[in-house]
């Protein structure tokens, strides 16, 4: 199987109005057929509008979240098939927010990453260490364990995408060094049920050390916060990988 293209994804979070997917149009205009895979992650009340503001590019939507089950009695909660009907390719799971805000554990995160591969969307899996945690040296053990409990059997290279975000490194303009992103990278490597399966960084992923996260082995892409709701700084972390 040929090697999947690396991948920029960029998390909104709790941002974005109508007026924001002007952002979204300039990053679609400078990249119209993007050499790496590139994707947005709004709001879910930005998700469909997105989709429509980029259909035509090589540029892709996904959600931030999914309930586990098709469709039910879960007032606030949207469903896998829901992101895909509205033009979403893509979903973020168990990212540390949510993990933190909402009590997600891996064993949830899990059965929304079923219930994404049963929509046809590829899954975004967060994982990632605190401080508390690094300092204690057990960072490895950590991120074994949210792996091996956060997948489901049966991920795949296109089904599934993995992203390690210190929690630490998150919004702080703290990075962890090359050393240990490389290290992390290569220990999820052999952890992964498939060594093809692209492994993302995030955490404070700017365009002034975009160059310097991307060269560092192991390491097939970003998923970025702050920096992706401008297309001028998402724009320019896409050519970063773009020439990586
Ligand atoms: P920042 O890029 O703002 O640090 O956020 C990273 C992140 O949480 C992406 O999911």
């Amino acid at each position: 199987m040929p090697k999947l293209p690396r991948i920029a994804a960029g998390n909104w979070k709790m941002h974005g109005l109508s007026a924001d997917l002007a952002e979204a149009r300039a990053l679609a205009a400078a990249f119209p057929e993007p050499a790496v895979e590139v994707l947005l992650c709004p709001p879910a009340t930005l998700i469909a509008r997105m989709a429509v503001t980029l259909g035509g590019s090589g540029l892709r939507v996904g959600g931030q979240d999914c309930h586990a089950s098709d469709a039910g009695a879960h007032t606030g909660d949207i469903s896998a098939a829901m992101l895909a009907d509205a033009g979403a390719a893509y979903v973020i799971l168990g990212h540390s927010e949510r993990r933190a805000d909402h009590g997600e554990t891996s064993a949830e995160v899990a059965a929304k990453v079923a219930a994404a591969w049963q929509a046809g969307l590829v899954a975004i899996v967060c994982l990632g260490e605190t401080e508390d945690e690094r300092a204690a040296g057990r960072t490895l053990d950590v991120v074994a364990a949210q792996l091996a409990q956060s997948l489901p059997e049966g991920a795949t290279p296109a089904n599934t995408v993995v992203a390690y975000e210190p929690v630490w490194a998150i919004g702080s303009g703290r990075t962890p060094t090359e050393d240990e992103i490389a290290e992390v990278h290569g220990f999820l490597r052999e952890q992964s049920p498939d060594p093809e399966i692209r492994l993302l960084y995030g955490g404070s992923v700017k365009p002034d050390n975009a160059d310097t996260v991307f060269a560092v082995p192991g390491v097939d892409g970003a998923l970025v916060g702050g920096a992706s709701l401008k297309a001028s700084d998402f724009g320019a972390i896409v050519a970063a990988l773009a020439r990586a």
